[in-house]
């Protein structure tokens, strides 16, 4: 007989994540309904938006109660269905949270077609990650042949593709990331240069990385390195505000010192959520697929094994710990 296993939170967090803030509970798989699909979750994405769902805070889209599975985005395969679009065998990714199994709505749910690539991928470069990376910086960054782009958490899921976007579309991509070895291997993706930002000497090394300025900066973790780099943008530069994941944990905001480069430079900073392109999905997904099926879009997973990693997976993610798009194996 199967057994679903499943992570709920059991506590909200004040400060850091700690794995004591989850329990583990067993139950029967769930029994799908009409209109329904059963789904075993083969692989769970670990994402920095999870800190914001077991924050107390208002934010974009409603926090996970205690007591309810921990929210978050599966890839696996379809074990039965009540639903016309999907059969057994189907690969799938889901909002399936951290657990073995789930059923739910079809139409929650995304068809895959796994042949060629690696199913887990579809939670990251070709997944919601990648498509951040694309509409961040395509629409927003609209990014111009020659210009610089500089992105934070450059070795992680959605900096990986910002700097390997930017250098097909043309222009020169700098990292910032945390330590010589992720640094080395983000210049291995290509990127003409990459910042460790632990190393002490930020707004010299990055001055130099970046001759000409800084025309965009693609905004992962905000906070002190933030604050940095607007000393160096350009007049109508552009900045993408798509995470601040050095302020997730932090009792208090960081805050801004240098928000008259904004004034000065008029430069234009937009926030910016995924969904804000859902229709276009699609556009995204057969780009970043063309690249990847190209070898040009190059691509690092940190994996842990077994569901009973989550939480730790999570509490190292938020820590930096992770190298790559962090995903926990569940089979
Ligand atoms: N707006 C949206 O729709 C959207 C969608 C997806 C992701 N995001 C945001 O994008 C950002 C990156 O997400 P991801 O999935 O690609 O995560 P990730 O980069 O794979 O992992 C997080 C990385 O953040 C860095 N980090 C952690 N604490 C830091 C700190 N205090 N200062 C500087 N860097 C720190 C760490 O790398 P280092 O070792 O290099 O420090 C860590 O590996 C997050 O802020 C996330 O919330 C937003």
């Amino acid at each position: 007989m199967a057994v679903n296993k499943a992570w709920t939170l059991a506590g909200y967090p004040s400060g850091w994540v700690e794995e004591s803030h989850f329990k583990l509970v067993e139950s029967p798989p769930p029994a799908p309904t009409d209109g329904e699909v059963l789904v075993k979750n083969l692989w769970l994405s670990l994402d920095p938006y999870m800190r914001g769902r077991i924050s107390q805070q208002k934010s974009y889209v409603k926090g996970v109660e205690i007591g309810e599975v921990m929210s978050g985005e599966t890839a696996g395969e379809v074990v039965e269905s009540k639903h016309p679009k999907f059969k057994p065998g189907d690969t799938v990714t889901a909002p399936a949270g951290w657990q073995l199994y789930w059923s739910g709505k079809g139409e929650l749910l995304t068809k895959v077609n796994a042949t060629g690539v690696p199913l887990s991928y579809f939670l990251g470069c070709l997944g919601m990650p990648g498509r951040t990376a694309y509409f961040g910086l395509k629409e927003i960054g609209a990014p111009k042949p020659g210009e610089t782009v500089v992105v934070s958490a450059a070795s992680g899921a959605v900096g990986m593709v910002v700097g390997q976007l930017a250098k097909a579309w043309g222009c020169r991509a700098v990292g910032i990331a945390g330590g010589k070895e992720k640094c080395d291997y983000v210049k291995s993706l290509g990127f003409d240069a990459c910042i460790d930002y632990k190393a002490g000497n930020l707004f010299e090394d990055l001055k130099a990385a970046c001759p000409k300025g800084v025309d965009i900066y693609f905004e992962n973790v905000g906070g002190e390195i933030l604050d940095t780099v607007f000393r160096l943008m350009n007049f109508k530069s552009r900045i993408i505000v798509c995470g601040l994941i050095s302020d997730y944990n932090a009792k208090e905001p960081y805050g801004v010192k240098n928000f008259r480069a904004i004034l000065v430079n008029r430069i234009k900073v937009q926030g910016m959520i995924v969904f804000d392109w859902l229709e276009r999905y699609a556009e995204a997904n057969q780009a970043l697929l063309e690249l990847v099926q190209a070898g040009k879009l190059k691509y690092r997973e940190s994996v842990l094994e077994g569901i009973e990693q989550a939480p730790k997976g999570l509490v190292g993610l938020l820590k930096g710990r992770n190298f790559g798009k962090q995903l926990v194996k569940l089979a």
